[in-house]
């Protein structure tokens, strides 16, 4: 069975369960854990920011990230198309109480100057900016990454206007592989981060929210609240920290692989493979004569997994556990079931 449903499907190595059955725990709530403690220290400073907090999954990592940055009842930007908006359930609003309004769907395609006319400052009888929000790669814009000229002028933007800047750096180590550009320069631009150890880099559990030592500890509290305070996680947190230390650079293996199966099936017209930069392939059904649900169908009928975004959107991803002959019985299958239909 090839499995490219997500990068979350992934199972811990060997390797990374002996890192995991001995990592030293404590009770992470008193802050006693110290392998916890050591992978927040590590993942701030690879961002270049004074703290890091351990959380259970990136969904939770963004919220407390946005409450942070935004008081109830004021106003988060960000894309149509972003996770925060598209697949968290309406937790913003939900959990935080925070307003969001949104640009047009445009994947990692940003427009700077369609996001700062957004902005509406405090002191007019409207809801105040408080933070933008952007996705960095961009799931639903097909693993698209944003790059980092377009992020500084945003960083500049948002200086200007006196907004906090958020990333939804789920897949950020894929950007950094792709692009080569270093993950503190990311870190920079953003006063908020939260960054995904299970998504491609192979670890079970875990991701982390990025900030000042101010903003940490008081998303320690929000942590608690939320339930996600958790005890011995360091058996979890050396999951994270082997795959930090075994298991990014080799992303572009996962990048090539991605870009092969799009070539393989650029000419049914299902997928721009110049666009596929990083482990995401997005399958563009409209013009097909079969929908997602029955593409993925057939496909599992024929042990190649892959899934469904939307009735015309399919999407295969590569990952730690998909290897070459993976993609050669995925090419065969998908190739097959186009050309049929
Ligand atoms: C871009 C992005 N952000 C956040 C998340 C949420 O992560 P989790 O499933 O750990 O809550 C995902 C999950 O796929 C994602 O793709």
């Amino acid at each position: 069975m090839a499995d490219l449903r997500s990068d979350t499907v992934t199972r811990p190595t060997p390797e990374m369960r002996a890192a995991m059955a001995s990592a030293p725990v404590g009770d992470d709530v008193f802050g006693d854990d110290p392998t916890v403690n050591e992978l927040e220290a590590h993942v701030a400073r690879l961002f270049g920011h004074e703290a890091a907090l351990f959380a259970p999954s990136g969904t939770m990592a963004n919220q407390i990230a946005m409450q942070l940055v935004v008081p109830a009842g004021e106003e988060l930007l960000a894309g149509a198309d972003a996770h925060v908006v598209t697949y968290e359930l309406g937790a913003a609003a939900a959990l935080g109480g925070i307003s969001t309004r949104t640009w047009p769907s445009r994947g990692a395609a940003l427009d700077v100057d369609e996001i700062a006319a957004m902005i509406r400052p405090a002191g007019y009888p409207s809801v105040p900016t408080r933070a933008i929000a952007v996705e960095q790669t961009h799931n639903l814009g097909g693993g698209g990454v944003v790059p980092l000229a377009t992020l500084h002028r945003l960083h500049e933007v948002a200086v200007n206007a006196g907004v906090a800047l958020h990333c939804d750096g789920a897949r950020i180590w894929h950007a950094h592989v792709a692009d080569g550009v270093p993950l503190f320069a990311y870190g920079q631009l953003f006063d908020t981060l939260s960054v995904c150890l299970s998504k491609g880099l192979g670890a079970p559990v875990g991701s982390l929210i990025v900030g000042s030592a101010e903003r940490i500890a008081r998303a320690r509290q929000l942590r608690k609240r939320m339930g996600g305070g958790m005890r011995q996680v360091g058996i979890l947190a050396a999951a994270g920290r082997y795959a930090l230390d075994h298991h990014v650079e080799r992303l572009a293996q996962d990048h090539a692989r991605a870009r092969r199966l799009a070539e393989a099936l650029e000419p049914f017209g299902v997928v721009d493979a110049a666009e596929v930069r990083t482990n995401l392939v997005p399958l563009d059904l409209t013009k097909a004569p079969m929908d997602a649900p029955t593409l993925v169908a057939r496909a599992a009928e024929r042990d190649v997994r892959i899934t469904v975004m939307l009735p015309r959107l399919a999407r295969a991803v590569t990952h730690l556990d998909v290897d070459d002959d993976d993609i050669d019985r995925t090419i065969e299958v998908l190739s097959g079931l186009l050309r049929a239909a």
